[in-house]
C-alpha cells in the first residue's frame, strides 16, 4: 500500500475523526465539502462545520495517487490508519486564510501552518489501525463513547464543556463555577495537542489542573479529560468547532468567554461569541454559555465581570498571559487574586525546570 506521512496535527485529526470526535465527519474533507466549510461554515449537506479538517500532500506524492487508492497513514514510521482516496484537489489557501483566520498574515500561527503545508489536499473516509501514544496523558484520554458513559454514571443530565490551552487561573475558575451553578457537571477539557511555542507546555498544565481540582472543586461535579487536537488559533471559527466537538463528547453546554481561541489582536474580544448568532442552538446541538471578561475586583472583594462590577479598571486584577509567564519564569508569584498559589507553584516549578528550556 502507498503511504502518506502525516504531520502531528493531522495525526491527532485522524484519531479524532476515527473515534467520532469530529462527527458527522468520517474522514478528511473532499473538495466540495472543503470549499463549503471555508465559504459557508457548513458541509455540503447543510450541517454546521467551521474548520476545514484536511490532509495535505506534496505535488509529487499526489501524482502517484489515483482516486480509489487505499493508502496507509503514517507518522514517524508507524502506520496509524488507512484512507480511501476519494478526492485529490488543490486548496485555495489564500481564501482559506482570509475566511477561516480572517487574515493572511504569516505572523498568525494558524496561517503560518496553513501556508507551510504542502499544496495538494486529499480526502476520504479514514480507519484507525493503532491508537496514538498519549504518554502521560493516557489516563486522561477518553473517546466520546467513554465520556458519555462517565457522564451518565455520574448522573449528569447537563454537562458544560470547558476548552483551555492555559493554566486555569481565577477567571477561568470563576466562569466554570458560574456555569456549574446551572448545569450538573463540568467537563474540564484542556487541549493538549500542538500549541504555539510560547504557550505553557501541556504536561505542566496537566499537573496544575490536578492540583486545582484537588483543592477547589467538588469531586463529583468535575471530570478531567484531555482534548488531543491541535490549536488553530482561529478565534470565532474555532469556538464553533470547539463547541461541536464537545457536543460529540456528550456536553450539552459549552463555555465561550473573552477572545476564545484568539491570538494577538486578530479578533475582537467578543467575536467568538457573536459568531454563534449565525446558528441556532438546535442546529449546533449544544448551548453556548457566554461570559464577559472576568477578574478579581479589589473593591467588590470578589471575582466579577464587566457585567457585574461597577468599579473602574484600577480596582481590577488583570494580567496578560505574557506577563504571567514572565513572572513565573522569574520566580515571581502572581497575586492569589489572579491565580491560586497551589497552581502557581506547579507552574513555577515546571517552567523553571523542564519547560524553562523549551520556550
Ligand atoms: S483558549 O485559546 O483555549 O480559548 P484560554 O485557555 O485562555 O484560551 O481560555 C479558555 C476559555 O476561557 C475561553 O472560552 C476563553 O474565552 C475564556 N477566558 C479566558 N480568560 C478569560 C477571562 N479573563 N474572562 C472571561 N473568559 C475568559
Amino acid at each position: 500500500m502507498k503511504q502518506i506521512v502525516l504531520s502531528k496535527a493531522e495525526l491527532s485529526d485522524l484519531e479524532l475523526l476515527a473515534i467520532g470526535g469530529y462527527a458527522p465527519l468520517t474522514g478528511f474533507l473532499g473538495e466540495d465539502d472543503y470549499h463549503s466549510v471555508v465559504e459557508t461554515m457548513r458541509l455540503t449537506n447543510g450541517a454546521v462545520w467551521s474548520i476545514p479538517i484536511t490532509l495535505a500532500v506534496t505535488e509529487q506524492q499526489a501524482k502517484q495517487l489515483s482516486l480509489g487508492d487505499e493508502v496507509e497513514l503514517v507518522y514517524e514510521q508507524t502506520v496509524y490508519g488507512t484512507m480511501e482516496v476519494q478526492h485529490i484537489y488543490r486548496p485555495d489557501k489564500r481564501k482559506e486564510a482570509l475566511l477561516v483566520y480572517q487574515t493572511e498574515d504569516l505572523a498568525h500561527p494558524g496561517v503560518k501552518k496553513l501556508f507551510e503545508k504542502p499544496d495538494v489536499y486529499i480526502g476520504g473516509p479514514v480507519q484507525l489501525v493503532r491508537q496514538t501514544d498519549k504518554g502521560i496523558f493516557t489516563p486522561f484520554f477518553f473517546t466520546p463513547k467513554e465520556t458519555k458513559q462517565r457522564f451518565a454514571e455520574l448522573g449528569w443530565k447537563t454537562v458544560v464543556g470547558f476548552q483551555t490551552r492555559n493554566p486555569v487561573h481565577r477567571a477561568h475558575e470563576y466562569i466554570q463555577k458560574c456555569a456549574l451553578e446551572i448545569v450538573d457537571g463540568l467537563y474540564l477539557n484542556p487541549l493538549v495537542g500542538e500549541t504555539k511555542e510560547d504557550d505553557i507546555p501541556a504536561d505542566i498544565r496537566l499537573k496544575s489542573y490536578q492540583v486545582l481540582l484537588e483543592h477547589y472543586y467538588p469531586k463529583d461535579r468535575v471530570f478531567l479529560g484531555v482534548f488531543t487536537a491541535a490549536m488553530r488559533y482561529a478565534g470565532p471559527r474555532e469556538a464553533i468547532f470547539h463547541a461541536l466537538v464537545r457536543k460529540n463528547f456528550g456536553c450539552t453546554h459549552f463555555i465561550v468567554g473573552r477572545d476564545h481561541a484568539g491570538v494577538g489582536n486578530y479578533y475582537g474580544t467578543y467575536d467568538a461569541q457573536k459568531i454563534f448568532l449565525q446558528f441556532t442552538n438546535e442546529e449546533l446541538g449544544i448551548t453556548p454559555l457566554f461570559f464577559e471578561h472576568s477578574f478579581y475586583c479589589t473593591k467588590c472583594e470578589a471575582m466579577a465581570s464587566t457585567k457585574t462590577c461597577p468599579h473602574d479598571a484600577t480596582a481590577h486584577v488583570v494580567l496578560s498571559g505574557t506577563k504571567v509567564r514572565e513572572m513565573l519564569r522569574a520566580g515571581e508569584m502572581p497575586p492569589s487574586t489572579f491565580s491560586r498559589p497551589e497552581v502557581v507553584r506547579v507552574l513555577m516549578d515546571g517552567l523553571q525546570t523542564v519547560g524553562g528550556g523549551r520556550s
